[in-house]
């Protein structure tokens, strides 16, 4: 199979996140729950993951919180930080992540920048918004639909200028881009632990800036004659027992990041989705590319987004079609009608996969 569907998971997986899944199967039991050594093993592999994760983002071991997904992440920081009818601002290309969230809690939303791969008007366009009394920002550090990569650094520095907090979405860039929780300043981070972290899917992080507003509630294995969630991380944020072998293959994913280091991985999936680009131009397709782009990118022709999809899925190529789940980016790029088809590179890509797409598409113009 040629896979190029990075954006919706990391696959195959490595073999050292498979280990590592199949090792914890083993030896582990609920951490936190007893004093036997399965137990302790257990805690050991949470820690070590949480470890392995302020390596990576700067953060301390203890603000990261550990959670089945990032849309989980975001529900409880976005449930920290606002109340029904605040006012948010948010940039023009958030995934439905952020939307439905706030659309859920009643929240006032303005969309900020809405141009692709232009970061000026995004940064414009967000100081603006920022300007008119928002309670708080939202954010995405990439385009889970284009791969354009938002001027987030600056976006955080007004924030901060304004003392109004933020949550940044780093879907698709943790493992693909240095995120620096400290010099950010967010007050959350969220990400998967599936996509560019190579973990298994069920796992995610939320970095805490402060601490989260519980949205599940249950045992914690600490303060157990409190009937209220602990007050401190990351335990107020991590009710009812926790994925162990998941995060003990993520441990292992996070590892293999900061062996090569994710610019350098971000580097590489750049460079293949540049081509890849510049080639479907060539064949006539209608491609959505910029400057800032990491290794997803968008693209359209005549024929339906999602037959293309299924005829390419047919001949082992795998890359996904429609919308992706971010409307609001399809709005602001004027592909809503249509959708587009997306081509995302991840973690061991290939230059061979990328033109074994390319050949496909040359034999489908002419008929496939
Ligand atoms: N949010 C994921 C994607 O973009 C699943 O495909």
């Amino acid at each position: 199979m040629i896979y190029l569907d990075h954006g919706a998971t990391s696959f195959p997986k490595p073999r050292a996140v498979c280990d590592a899944v199949d090792e914890a199967m083993h030896r582990c039991a609920n951490p936190g729950r007893g004093s036997h050594d399965a137990a302790r093993a257990g805690a050991e592999v949470l820690y070590r993951c949480r470890e392995a994760a302020g390596e990576l983002f700067s953060v301390e071991p203890e603000r990261v919180v550990l959670t089945a997904s990032c849309t989980q992440g975001l529900n409880m920081a976005i449930r920290t930080l606002v109340r029904p009818g605040d006012w948010v601002v948010i940039s023009g290309f958030e995934h439905n992540a952020v939307t439905r969230p706030l659309h859920g809690l009643g929240a006032r939303i303005t969309v900020a920048g809405r141009r692709l791969f232009e970061p000026e008007d995004t940064l414009w366009a967000f100081r603006r918004a920022l300007d008119r009394g928002a309670k708080c920002a939202v954010f995405t550090h990439v385009s889970n639909v284009f791969g354009y990569i938002l001027p987030v650094e600056e976006m955080a520095r007004e924030c901060r200028r304004r003392g109004i907090p933020f949550i940044l979405d780093a879907a698709q860039s943790a493992g693909a881009a240095d995120i620096d929780f400290e010099k950010l300043g967010a007050d959350f981070i969220a990400m998967p632990g599936h996509k560019g972290l190579l973990g298994p899917m069920g796992t995610g992080l939320l970095l805490c800036g402060r601490l989260p507003r519980p949205w599940l509630f249950g045992g914690t294995g600490s303060e157990s004659e409190n009937q209220a969630m602990p007050d401190f991380l990351p335990d107020r944020g991590e009710a009812g027992t926790l994925n162990v072998p998941g995060f003990a293959g993520l441990t292992a994913g996070i590892r293999l990041i900061l062996e090569q280091g994710p610019e350098a991985i971000g580097a590489d999936e750049s460079a293949l989705a540049a081509y890849t680009a510049q080639e479907l131009e060539k064949l006539g397709y209608e491609v959505f590319r910029g400057r800032r782009q990491l290794g997803t990118l968008s693209f359209r022709g005549r024929e339906d987004c999602q037959i293309l999809a299924d005829r390419l899925a047919e001949r082992g190529i795998a890359l996904r079609a429609g919308l992706h789940c971010a409307p609001l980016a399809h709005r602001s790029a004027g592909t809503l009608d249509t959708g587009t088809l997306r081509v995302s590179f991840g973690f061991g890509s290939t230059w061979e996969e990328a033109e074994g797409l390319l050949d496909a598409l040359r034999k489908s113009v002419s008929g496939l």
